[in-house]
């Protein structure tokens, strides 16, 4: 298994609560996606993918949090995860968890390093 790091997206554009940076992940799979947002000034990223059906959970794109800024959310059925651990703490899939990505802040930079 080989760790490939990308970059994803400049340290700025991830503000605290706010709208999560989107990027495509051909590694994993056709048309999957990933995410990074900022929360309690750590950087975190999941694969795209809700818990309940596989399906993206922004449909604004980069909308993850709730109205609170605490939790990341699902549009579709409404699930919500725990934005520094993917935990589904209510809804559907409450319970499971989304998939983590590995992700690092250096350089004013965001990265991932993905295991393929
Ligand atoms: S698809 Fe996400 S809660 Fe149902």
């Amino acid at each position: 298994m080989v760790g490939i790091k990308r970059l994803i997206c400049q340290s700025h554009e991830l503000q605290e609560g706010g709208k999560g940076v989107r990027f495509d992940l051909p590694e994993v799979g056709d048309r999957v996606t990933g995410f990074a947002v900022r929360f309690d000034g750590k950087v975190f990223a999941y694969i795209n993918r809700c818990a309940h059906v596989p399906i993206e959970l922004d449909w604004s794109p980069g909308e993850f949090f709730d109205a609170t800024g605490n939790y990341l959310i699902c549009a579709t059925h409404g699930a919500y995860y725990q934005a520094d651990t993917g935990d589904c703490v209510a809804g559907p899939c409450r319970g499971k968890r989304l998939e983590p990505i590995q992700v690092v802040e250096q350089a004013q930079q965001i990265l991932i390093t993905l295991k393929v």
